[in-house]
């Protein structure tokens, strides 16, 4: 396996490079999402039967709600509906395309998150409060320490 740090818009990759496309709730970022999934598949990363798995934030149909706009102009995500991102999938030249909208397991999911988040609450509040009193007992050291010490946290 060969991990890279790159932008998948402007990322060159020869012919038949993979087998999979895998990517997780990231394509929300990018604008232009045709010109993505044609890299896939009319530039031919992919290998001739090649696959692709997408995880991706879609939205509802419009009009959104006052809130919502305002979340998705603040976060710079540009959203489709699952049947508009399907439909882009199809323009690129992809069969067998299935778009689902999986919010229901999505909801079961965050909401397990959040009852696991709130058992270890007291627990992960102490960490953080011993941790911070660390961070102290460094910080003062650090101030008796060379001058090198003191400009850095004087930048803080
Ligand atoms: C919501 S995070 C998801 C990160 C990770 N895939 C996960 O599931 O935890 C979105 C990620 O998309 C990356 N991203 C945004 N635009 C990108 C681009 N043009 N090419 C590659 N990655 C991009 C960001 O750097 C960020 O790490």
């Amino acid at each position: 396996v060969h991990f890279e740090v790159a932008d998948a818009t402007k990322r060159e990759f020869p012919e038949a490079s993979f087998d999979v496309v895998y990517s997780r709730d990231t394509i929300l970022h990018i604008d232009d999402k045709l010109a993505l999934f044609k890299r896939f598949h009319v530039s031919s990363w992919l290998k001739p039967g090649g696959q692709v798995l997408i995880t991706d934030y879609c939205c509802g149909e419009k009009p959104w709600t006052p809130q919502f706009q305002e979340y998705v102009k603040q976060r710079g995500y540009i959203l489709y509906t699952p049947p508009q991102y399907g439909k882009f999938l199809q323009q690129a030249g992809f069969s067998n395309v299935r778009a689902e909208d999986r919010t229901a397991q999505f909801m079961q999911v965050i909401q397990t998150e959040l009852q696991r988040a709130a058992a270890m609450k007291d627990e992960f509040i102490k960490g953080r409060e011993e941790n911070a009193s660390i961070g102290q007992t460094q910080s003062h050291r650090h101030k008796h320490d060379s001058s090198r010490v003191t400009t850095v946290t004087s930048a803080r």
